[in-house]
């Protein structure tokens, strides 16, 4: 029976002054995705995690992934998809992207690669549509390209993916509930002209700097004067945390997707030891569990661990 075994990577999307367009994959935490071809015309999911994920295929993100795919292609068969989630529900780390994204990637492969790059993304983006009502692509797209990718474009999809520069990434994620839908739903309608001009100067900026390698471009480009000012209210201790982390010599960062999760980039490893150590230790402090992930970038995205023909 055709199956296939796949690695998929979790992502951190906006990068801060990007919110919808950028994102980058990482090498911790990560998934793990099963999937079989099967002559039964069902979807059958299953979980080996304990997040108690719905298993309904047309509730589910990698479910409602697969059915689109079967739908499109007119085929009468069914799958069986076991999940091994590593990556958190409603971390911000973008859980929903990785089996939306993973779903579309294997059963491709199993169907011989019969979709483009671009299809697989389109296809992914209604696992994403499921999640948070929203068909965006910045956590898929480099979840599948890997290293850092631009959305230029979601409808139609054009993605433009970039350099990987030589950095790593402390991220943490406290245990409060922050849904993708109500983190959007906050946001302001209209923005003015001179915070506009702030933040593509930033966009603008942190694209040159990952594209030339340059680290204190970077660093100097990753503010946000539009969707952080209103989301961190949601996040306990987020100032406190993004001040120490500069102290501790954090090159920037901010909030991870729609967070609560929060990123830092650093030059060092050790950088990035240090601050998630003061990350947990200030969740620690107003006791608010939390998880910290230390990680560098991941170059490639969804990888291939088994395939059987
Ligand atoms: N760009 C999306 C947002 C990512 O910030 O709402 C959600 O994972």
């Amino acid at each position: 029976m055709k199956s296939i075994k796949i690695k998929i990577p979790a992502t951190i999307a906006n990068l801060v002054c990007g919110f919808d367009i950028l994102g980058m994959a990482i090498n911790e935490p990560y998934d793990e995705m099963e999937l079989r071809i099967t002559q039964i015309p069902d979807i059958i999911i299953r979980h080996t995690d304990h997040f108690g994920l719905p298993e309904e295929a047309s509730k589910n993100v990698a479910g409602v992934v697969l059915k689109k795919i079967l739908e499109h292609l007119n085929l009468k068969n069914g799958f069986e998809v076991i999940i091994h989630k590593n990556i958190k529900p409603g971390s911000g780390l973008g859980s929903s992207a990785a089996s939306a994204a993973g779903a579309a990637f294997a059963a491709n492969v199993l169907l011989g690669n019969i979709l483009s790059r671009d299809e697989v993304i389109h296809f992914a983006m209604f696992g994403e549509e499921l999640a948070s009502g929203v068909r965006h692509a910045d956590n898929i797209a480099p979840c599948i390209y890997g290293g850092i990718a631009l959305v230029k474009s979601s409808n139609p999809i054009d993605i433009i993916p970039l350099n990987t520069p030589d950095l790593f990434v402390a991220a943490v994620h406290p245990q409060v509930e922050v849904k993708t839908s109500d983190a959007r739903q906050i946001l302001k309608k209209n923005i003015m002209m001179k915070d506009a001009v702030t933040q593509w100067g930033n966009i603008a900026g942190l694209i040159a700097g990952i594209e030339k390698n340059d680290l204190s471009l970077i660093g100097r480009s990753l503010n946000d004067v539009i969707v952080e000012p209103v989301r961190s209210i949601l996040i306990p201790e987020f100032d406190t945390i993004k001040r120490k982390s500069l102290e501790l010599g954090a090159l920037g960062g901010g909030i991870s997707g729609s967070g609560p999760s929060i990123f830092m980039i650093t030059e060092k490893k050790e950088t990035a030891d240090e601050i998630v150590r003061m990350m947990k230790s200030v969740y620690d402090k107003i006791e608010v569990e939390s998880f910290g992930y230390v990680s560098d970038i991941n170059p490639t995205g969804i990888t291939i661990i088994e395939h059987n023909h």
